[in-house]
């Protein structure tokens, strides 16, 4: 089986969770690459309800390995958490979950600047999950980090937090009035962690080249969506790991040429939680309607996500950056009731049509969308299986993203259920 990648086409919550449900059963492994818990995917089948947040959705599957890739950021507190949520839901976690050694751990004091600086911030802040995501990976950059390795190590673990405690508390107290951390608490709490993660710890890079030259095939599961890209989103309105297919290779440690087929998950319509350029956006009741009909809340903070049209020039531009040869299309279900409805091909900046995303004129609104309307099909298509239940007017919608992304539609999603899904 070739390994293939999944990846959010649009700002994150695209259903990424159940797309990689539904297609892991033909891998050997579902890998994560970046993040850390500010992603949030959720996984819905016989009546049971699955939140994950860490962990690869492969999990819900028994003979599936799970890895945390050294690309990520990782809660040690909120892992075990998530660990025994799963388990009390008869979920089988034991050997099949590994973590990588070089994965980042994530401590509560980048959780408090996170929170103190988005307070700071005011008007200006990014609206991150505040779950210390940023000050974690800065700290990765700034080479001064806490590895998940870090955690088996009692001397250098108390050295590094002691080191890290030294200067986050200063800032804490003295620049934004916070409360400080006891390095020595903080010690033993991680060495606890350590203890109890560590038969789980590998050398993620070895573990996945070793089982990929044994033929094993691999899922590459991402979190967030391109357009939240340190490099290329919508920056500073981003996450801080690189969502694209790259950071697949220095997530994983695994080479290009493992990366066979990627498939790009698209919502029919597009969503946004936090700050930052949405152009198709809708503040009014129609806004309201695919909120309250798509349930666009977050699944981590429980934020009502921004909602807006299908934006062409988002999707181009993932297309681009990803190499996207197929198309997951979900929530088509949620445009049933919509007498029409508009998809922005492209934007007018400054009276040139741009048909990618132009980062530099969205951030000084200087463009204006523009729109192709269809027709709704004012039908339900709840639960449909196949592509030939759905009405002719869906089927031009599709066909029309088909065109215009240049990649085929292989998957939609007809509801949140394993079971509603036309596969092509
Ligand atoms: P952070 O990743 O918590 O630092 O948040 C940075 C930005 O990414 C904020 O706009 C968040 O709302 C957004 N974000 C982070 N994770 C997700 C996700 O899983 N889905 C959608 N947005 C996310």
């Amino acid at each position: 089986m070739p390994n293939l990648a999944v990846i959010g086409t649009q700002w994150g919550d695209e259903g990424k969770g159940k797309i990689v449900d539904l297609l892991c059963e033909q891998f050997d492994i579902v890998a994560r690459y970046q993040g850390g818990h500010n992603a949030g995917h959720t996984v819905k089948f016989a009546d049971q309800h699955f939140a994950l947040r860490l962990i690869p959705s492969g999990i819900l599957h028994a003979d599936k390995l799970c890895l945390l890739g050294n690309g990520m950021v990782i809660d040690p507190e909120a892992l075990l958490e998530e660990i025994e949520k799963l388990r009390a839901l008869g979920v089988h976690i034991d050997s099949n979950l590994k973590i990588s050694d070089s994965a980042h751990c994530i401590l509560p004091y980048h959780k408090a600047l996170d929170l103190a600086r988005e307070e700071a911030a005011g008007q200006g802040k990014i609206g991150t999950t505040g779950r210390g995501i940023g000050p974690a990976y800065e700290a990765k950059v700034g080479r001064y980090g806490i590895r998940i390795a870090d955690l088996l190590d009692p001397d250098l673990l108390r050295a590094r937090i002691e080191f890290a405690c030294a200067e986050k508390n200063l800032l804490l107290k003295s620049v934004y009035g916070r409360e400080t951390y006891d390095p020595q608490k903080l010690f033993e709490t991680y060495l606890r962690y350590g203890e109890v993660l560590a038969e789980r710890i590998t050398n993620g890079t070895v573990w996945i080249n070793e089982h990929l030259r044994n033929g094993k095939s691999v899922m590459f599961e991402g979190a967030q969506g391109t357009m939240l890209d340190i490099d290329h989103g919508t920056y500073p309105f981003v996450t801080s790991s690189n969502t694209v297919v790259g950071g697949i290779c220095t997530g994983l440690g695994v080479a290009p040429k493992h990366i066979h087929r990627v498939i790009g998950v698209v919502k029919a319509y597009t969503t946004r939680v936090g700050g930052g350029a949405f152009p198709t956006e809708l503040t009014d009741e129609q806004g309201e309607h695919l909120r309250a009909r798509g349930n666009e809340f977050g699944t981590v903070t429980g934020r009502p996500r921004r909602c807006g049209w299908l934006d062409l020039p988002v999707l181009r531009t993932s297309a681009m950056l990803n190499g996207i040869d197929s198309i997951a299309l979900t929530k088509l279900d949620v445009l049933d009731e919509l007498a029409e409805i508009p998809i922005c091909t492209g934007y007018n900046v400054r009276g040139e049509r741009w048909k990618t995303f132009p980062a530099f004129a969205v951030s000084h609104h200087d463009y204006k969308p523009e729109y192709r309307t269809f027709k709704g099909w004012k039908k339900s298509i709840v639960g449909l299986t196949s592509i030939d239940d759905l009405p002719q007017a869906a089927r031009d919608y599709i066909r029309f993203i088909e065109d215009e992304v240049e990649a085929p539609v292989s998957i939609i999603s007809t509801g949140p259920r394993r079971e509603e899904t036309i596969v092509r």
